[in-house]
């Protein structure tokens, strides 16, 4: 029998509180187009508004959504302080395909005045630029108008077939092994 043969993770579909403001940051921010724009109900079996957004050219890359009839509540900016509710998601995360793509794209959070809430930082126990903190790359973090939290990053590591990292640049970390191969 067949096993799972999926390749990737592909696009994230995101409740947001105020559409217009939502396709306007990441816009903004990231330079996403849109694809299409639904109101809710425009076809019975879908309750809420839909908004598709790309990055290239792919039909989608981020959905969002908003339910008209729901009373959405600010959720908080701190993580540390989002210790009640129902189990939701903690951050997701962009890519930049070089670390110039990265650096540029901090550069323009910056000029739009958005607030880097994390980083720049290298989350690694092996690189010696790394805080010690998990994860295999280079990251800084902004807050959407909903307050999700989101990664910007580059130069996540891979992991060879026997388990051993392998960074950016190419070179295995033979001390770093993944937990399972
Ligand atoms: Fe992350």
């Amino acid at each position: 029998m067949a096993g799972p043969a999926v390749s990737r993770l592909q696009h994230l579909a995101l409740e947001v509180s105020d559409m217009d403001k939502s396709i306007a940051f990441y816009r903004d921010f990231l330079g996403m187009k849109l694809s299409e724009r639904h109101e809710s109900g425009e076809v019975a079996q879908i309750p809420v508004a839909l908004t598709f957004m790309r990055l290239g050219g792919v039909h989608h890359d981020l959905v969002l959504v908003h339910n008209p009839n729901k009373t959405y509540r600010q959720r908080p900016a701190d993580p540390r302080e989002d210790i009640d509710g129902i189990p939701a998601f903690h951050h997701y995360a962009f890519e930049c395909p070089t670390r110039q793509d990265f650096l540029d794209t901090l550069e323009h959070a910056q000029n739009i005045g958005l607030e880097v809430v994390r980083g720049p930082v290298v989350h690694s126990p092996w690189d010696p630029r790394g805080d010690g903190s998990w994860g295999e790359n280079e990251s800084f973090y902004v807050l959407d108008p909903d307050n999700h939290r989101i990664e910007i990053f580059c130069d996540m590591a891979t992991i060879d077939k026997d388990g051993t990292y392998v960074n950016a640049q190419g070179d295995r970390i033979e001390a770093a092994k993944a937990a399972e191969t």
